[in-house]
């Protein structure tokens, strides 16, 4: 898959009808700060389509993106976000619970883990969820530029073994070199092929 046209479609704060909705979804899930938009911005080829911060929370909403006019990015808010207030958290929750329960056209969800560290419970109550409601899924090893690629592999291990995964099921994945991208798009393919589950 080549991607050649990406544009910002809309921020939600509750999921719901939006301009041009009706396409496939693919979601991009996981913690605070881990990678999420910035592998969107990367993937797609645009430095500034998602907004990317050092501080975590950035994303706060759920931000919709249309590719080549053939499917959507949703772009969720981060989990996990310790310096947020109860109630932030729990909007946070109720955003993303209600867009899982509420998007019929949600086709596969990538849940993004820092290649360098062990799964969070967070993380592993993603996993479960995700396996729980049925949804297909893919975990993306993100930030691969900080390990050397010998050492990739056994960060990899760690992670299969906390989310029940093999390890050619995981996607190394760095927005700074490339990594990982032409993996993505591959998948991105196979999603769209195989059509609604
Ligand atoms: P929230 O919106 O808070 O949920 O975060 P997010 O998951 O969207 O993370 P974001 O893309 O904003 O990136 C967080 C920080 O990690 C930024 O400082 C990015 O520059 C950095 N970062 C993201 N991906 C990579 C990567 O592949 N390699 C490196 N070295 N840094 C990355
Ligand atoms: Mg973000």
């Amino acid at each position: 898959m080549d991607i050649k046209n990406a544009r910002f479609v809309q921020s939600l704060q509750v999921y719901g009808p939006y301009e041009g909705v009706g396409l496939p979804e693919i979601a991009f899930a996981g913690r605070s700060n881990v990678g999420k938009s910035s592998m969107i911005n990367s993937v797609v080829r645009r430095k500034m389509l998602a907004k990317v911060s050092g501080t975590p929370g950035k994303t706060r909403l759920l931000n919709i993106f249309r590719i080549d006019d053939a499917f959507h990015l949703v772009d969720l808010p981060g989990f996990g976000f310790a310096r947020a207030s109860k109630s932030e958290q729990a909007r946070w929750s109720r955003m993303t619970e209600g867009y899982f329960a509420s998007s019929g056209l949600l086709r596969h969800v990538l849940h993004l883990v820092d290649l360098r560290h062990d799964p969070t419970g967070d993380d592993q109550a993603m996993n479960g969820f995700l396996r729980q409601a049925g949804f297909p899924f893919t975990v993306i090893a993100t930030k691969a530029d900080k390990v050397s690629k010998p050492q990739r592999q056994r960060h990899v291990h760690a992670i299969c073994r906390c989310l029940t995964v093999q390890p050619w099921e995981v996607i190394p994945f760095s927005a700074e070199d490339g990594t990982g991208r032409e993996a993505v798009l591959s998948l991105f393919s196979q999603i769209l092929e195989a059509g609604p589950g």
